[in-house]
């Protein structure tokens, strides 16, 4: 699905996008994290730019250059994710999070670094529950006709499948979009390439096959754009 010509249906909208990886410290050098690089939300970054919108990208811990014509704003915390996609959402049209922020973080971070302990023993490391960004804004809804879009990446298990899951997802989080990526043949992670189901919680369902990120990139903006008022 190639785009020769862009046309600026997204001219006068402000768009939010979140893009990569939250990291949790431990102390002062050591986090957990995860593999999201944000290709595709810098992809959904630079579709929504070069159809006309105003576009802010809160990006957790990617090596990736500013898209132009992005406002980009860094982050590292899920907490501090949370804080700028809650800020930026307030005057924005439509909410992408494509990030992955971390569910858990330490429950405590040490001011110094954690030492090996000479009897060989390793410390026990509590962790306490996140706060869900989707959830919170696809539940307060504080500007009433706001797309919101989540993403998931599943893998089937004892309880449904991929997309019976995607479903329960969908509700709980209070989105209007759920972008739905099966990952139980294989990693997805630093890939050129996606292919996707979009899960509407108006009943849609759009199969996106195997392509650019850039391309599925565009179908879910076509997507919010059929859902503004
Ligand atoms: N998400 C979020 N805040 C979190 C965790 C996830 O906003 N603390 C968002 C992700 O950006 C994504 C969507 O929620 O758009 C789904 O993420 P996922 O990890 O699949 O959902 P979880 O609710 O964390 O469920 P799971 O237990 O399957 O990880
Ligand atoms: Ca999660």
């Amino acid at each position: 699905l190639a785009r020769g010509t862009t046309s600026p249906d997204l001219a006068g909208r402000h768009v939010v996008v979140s893009a990569g990886g939250t990291r949790e410290y431990l102390d002062p050098v050591r986090f957990l994290g995860n593999r999201s690089s944000g290709l595709q939300g810098y992809a959904l970054a630079r579709a929504a730019a070069a159809r006309g919108a105003e576009v802010t990208l809160v990006a957790a811990n990617v090596a990736l250059p500013d898209p132009a014509g992005v406002k980009v704003v860094r982050v590292e915390t899920t907490a501090q994710l949370r804080d700028e996609v809650v800020s930026a959402a307030a005057s924005a049209d439509a909410v992408v999070m494509a990030a992955a922020p971390a569910d858990f973080r330490p429950t405590g971070v040490s001011e110094a670094k954690i030492k090996k302990a000479a009897d060989g023993s390793a410390p026990t490391i509590e962790l306490t529950q996140n706060p869900d960004i989707l959830h919170q804004i696809g539940t307060d809804r504080v500007r009433p006709g706001q797309v919101i879009v989540g993403f998931a990446a599943e893998t089937g298990d004892a309880t449904g499948s991929v997309l019976e899951l995607a479903r329960t997802k969908l509700a709980r989080k209070g989105c209007d979009l759920l972008v739905v990526n099966d990952v139980s043949g294989g990693a997805v992670f630093g890939s050129p390439d996606n292919e996707a189901v979009i899960l509407a919680a108006d009943g849609a369902v759009v199969d996106v096959p195997r392509g650019s990120k850039a391309a599925l990139a565009h179908v879910i903006w076509d997507e919010v754009l059929g859902r503004l008022g």
